[in-house]
């Protein structure tokens, strides 16, 4: 057994693979498939100051090697979440990280207070790249100035790891990056879903309600591989790689291209049991190549 641990700030992860947040709920709905304790770290569905209905239906639609998805972080708010689920999930042993959204960088400071409270969260992923809400979300994360005042912010009102994830609908995401680490950012998540659209040529009407969406799963990988290596190229913090990962290879690729552990999204809607494929798979990959430590391959691509 190869040793597979990794540091993201002070947090220490047993091993690289976490869950991509809107993708696995709170992980106690995968408790029936697999054990979730031997995850990484699981980043729970997004999360507001106030309750949030989502955006209409239909908000889901089918892509060649991906999927479109609008649903506009519907989800009950923070205090719902501190009185009602917190309690439920904090016995799950391993990382549980809560991802904050919000529409004005007021709103993003309070919850990352509240859940600042919560011993068993050991870390918030802020979340400044949703494409699928009219207002904020993605507009901070698109220029460095949005970026670096929201991250900023909520460095002062937050003590522990605080992950920022990154928005790949912008020109120059390295640069997003690091005016997102000059502010106190302790690591960088990316890619969030890019931006897209489908639309039903019988009805003559987008697939979904909200007419774009965000797009994700395999049809993103390559773009996601390439912003990850450009990133960890351009900042000295830990580098949180996703985007299309299905398998254990396409992981080790964004290990190599410099990120120091994944997420996993939309494959967790294939198959429920994925994220522990993918970390038995690196593990094997690691002995097979007599590699002693997940820390020897990170950044390891010879170009
Ligand atoms: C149905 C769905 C819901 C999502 N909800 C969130 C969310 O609440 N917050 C967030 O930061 N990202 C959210 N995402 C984006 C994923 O966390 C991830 O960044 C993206 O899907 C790319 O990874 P993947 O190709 O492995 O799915 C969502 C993605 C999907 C498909």
């Amino acid at each position: 057994m190869a040793d597979l641990n990794v540091n993201i700030g002070d947090l220490r992860l047993k091993n690289p693979v976490m869950t991509a947040s809107g993708t696995f709920g709170y992980g106690e709905e995968f408790e029936d498939f697999i054990d979730v304790s031997r995850i990484g770290g699981i980043i729970v569905k997004g999360t507001t100051l106030h309750k949030r209905e989502g955006n209409p239906y239909p908000r889901m639609a089918e892509t060649p090697a991906g999927m479109l998805n609008a649903v506009g972080l519907q989800n009950k708010g923070v205090h719902y979440f501190a009185d009602h689920i917190y309690p439920r999930i904090k016995h799950i042993d391993t990382n549980i990280i809560v991802n904050v959204s919000g529409s004005a960088i007021e709103d993003y400071v309070e919850t990352a207070q509240i859940i600042n409270s919560l011993d068993k969260i050991s870390a918030i992923e802020l979340n400044i790249s949703c494409p699928n809400v009219k207002e904020g979300g993605m507009a901070f994360g698109v220029t460095t100035t949005g970026a670096a005042s929201v991250v900023n912010a909520v460095r002062k009102a937050y003590d522990k790891t605080l992950i920022v994830k990154l928005s790949p609908n912008v020109t120059d995401i390295a640069e997003i990056a690091r005016a997102v680490e000059a502010n106190g950012a302790d690591s960088v998540s990316l890619i969030n879903t890019l931006l897209g659209m489908a639309i039903d040529v019988e009805r003559r009407k987008p697939l979904l309600s909200t007419v774009t969406g965000g797009l994700s799963g395999p049809a993103v990988k390559p773009v996601a591989l390439r912003m990850v290596w450009q990133v960890a190229k351009a900042v000295k913090i830990p580098v949180i790689g996703m985007g299309g990962i299905m398998d254990w290879k396409d992981a080790i690729e964004f290990i190599l291209a410099g990120a120091s552990a994944i997420q996993i999204g939309t494959a967790n809607f294939i198959d429920p049991t994925v994220c522990v494929k993918v970390e038995d798979g690196i593990n094997n990959y690691l002995n097979k190549h007599k590699y002693q430590s997940i820390k020897d391959i990170i950044g390891a691509l010879e170009i």
